[in-house]
């Protein structure tokens, strides 16, 4: 029989939204299927999804279940996203500091200074392709500067980096597992220069603390600088991406902004939660068996929360289809909850404020260069966000 529900189908991933209503009325923790055959369990319920996310039955750390001798992807995996205490206290510990609050505001002026450089190449045209020329660039610039890495190579890190992220159902594996090799190949070059002349960068105090002793293994280096990476621009491009469609589908909350440029805060808050970056990465895995709402889960089953549906939820978010940058409260998800809330929140926001600032006040007549049917939207399910979007400048 069918399933009901197409979760990678291309009009599942245009707007899920309908298909999550559906669920969260009539199965909201539900059987799903992976393009590889997996099975997992899809969390859509708001209360569900927090009650998930602090869980002790559930876990982050594959290798307690299958062992540690996954395939080569498996690099990525030795980090915080992907571990459990104590060791999720001791990875995150290594890297907290340089993503505070009061680290990020140090950063303004620079995010400024760089949003500046790429709206000043873009004024040069009538047109731009927003993702290309400025959500990427963006957030993988100002990455790469606190990890150390040089930015000329970011177009690199984007095509290794879209490739585990797009090729991760399985469909381009055989090229996936080429762009990892190559990403570590480029890394461990990397790091031997680093050894040899550290710096001030976080790479250089990483590395110091590996050679240290038992505070990072040389794996976990290579997991939390490319989890770094990547998520320190997959998200936020989307993020940028997201809010400019979001705002520019709503006229009236274009215009609203515009007038009143101090409700940024609250225009990027409904971003994340009306259309945030985040899809299906949200995993985890059942450590026993276990009853949740009725569902029997077994050991070693993967759960997946949708951020996005517990973030439609009605029970939580009044006309949740709404998109309203005059919601006073949004306790939204899109960062996750609990220990794994995301450690760049306050950098994403601060990048997403900014750009969208300053998008808007240097081309305040913008306009989608294309029908909003002929977007598309990235597949792999693990980021929502789409390709491209041309824009008109003027
Ligand atoms: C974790 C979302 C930007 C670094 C997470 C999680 C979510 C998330 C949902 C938790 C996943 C889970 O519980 O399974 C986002 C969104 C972003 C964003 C929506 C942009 C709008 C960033 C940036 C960085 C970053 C800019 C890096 C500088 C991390 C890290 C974790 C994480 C290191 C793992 C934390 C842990 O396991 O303790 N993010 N993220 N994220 N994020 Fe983000």
């Amino acid at each position: 029989m069918e399933p009901q529900f197409q979760l990678f189908s291309k009009e599942f991933t245009k707007n899920p939204y309908p298909a999550y209503a559906k669920m969260r009325k009539d199965e909201p923790v539900h059987k799903m299927r992976f393009p590889d055959g997996q099975l997992g369990w899809l969390i859509t319920r708001y209360e569900d999804a927090v009650e998930i996310m602090k869980d002790p039955r559930v876990i982050k750390d594959v290798s307690k279940l299958f062992g540690g001798n996954m395939d080569s992807g498996s690099v990525f995996m030795h980090n915080m996203l992907f571990s459990d205490p104590p060791d999720h206290k001791r990875l995150r510990g290594l890297v907290q500091k340089a993503f505070t609050p009061q680290m990020i505001s140090g950063m303004r002026g620079r995010i400024q200074e760089i949003t500046d450089e790429l709206l000043d190449e873009a004024a040069k045209g009538t047109r731009m392709n927003l993702i290309d020329d400025f959500a990427f660039p963006l957030p993988i610039i100002v990455i790469s500067e606190i990890l150390g890495i040089p930015t000329e190579d970011r177009d690199k890190f984007r095509i290794w980096s879209n490739s585990l992220i797009e090729g991760s159902n399985g469909e381009h594996a055989a090229e996936m597992f080429q762009h990892v090799n190559e990403f570590i190949q480029y890394l461990s070059e990397w790091f031997e220069k680093v050894r040899k002349n550290p710096g001030e960068d976080l790479i250089s105090q990483l590395i110091l603390a590996e050679d240290e002793g038992d505070q990072l293994t040389e794996r976990e280096l290579y997991g939390v600088v490319t989890l770094l990476i990547i998520a320190g621009h997959e998200t936020t491009v989307n993020l940028i991406g997201n809010s400019i469609l979001a705002l520019l589908e709503h006229p009236d909350q274009f215009d609203l902004l515009k007038e009143q440029p101090d409700r940024i805060h609250q225009a990027i808050e409904e971003t994340l939660r009306f259309n945030g970056p985040v899809e299906f990465s949200t995993s985890r895995w059942a450590n026993e068996d276990m009853e949740f709402r009725g569902q029997m889960i077994k050991r070693g089953e993967l759960i997946i929360i949708s951020l996005n549906s517990a973030n439609h939820d009605p029970k939580v978010f009044e006309n949740p289809d709404l998109f309203d940058i005059s919601r006073e409260k949004s306790p939204h998800l899109a960062f996750g909850k609990g220990i794994h809330l995301c450690l760049g929140a306050p950098l994403a926001r601060l990048e997403g404020e900014i750009a969208i600032t300053s998008l808007m006040q240097r081309f305040p007549e913008m306009k989608l260069a294309v029908g909003k049917d002929e977007l598309e939207w990235r597949p792999g399910m693990i980021v929502r966000g789409v390709k491209e979007i041309p824009l008109y400048l003027k």
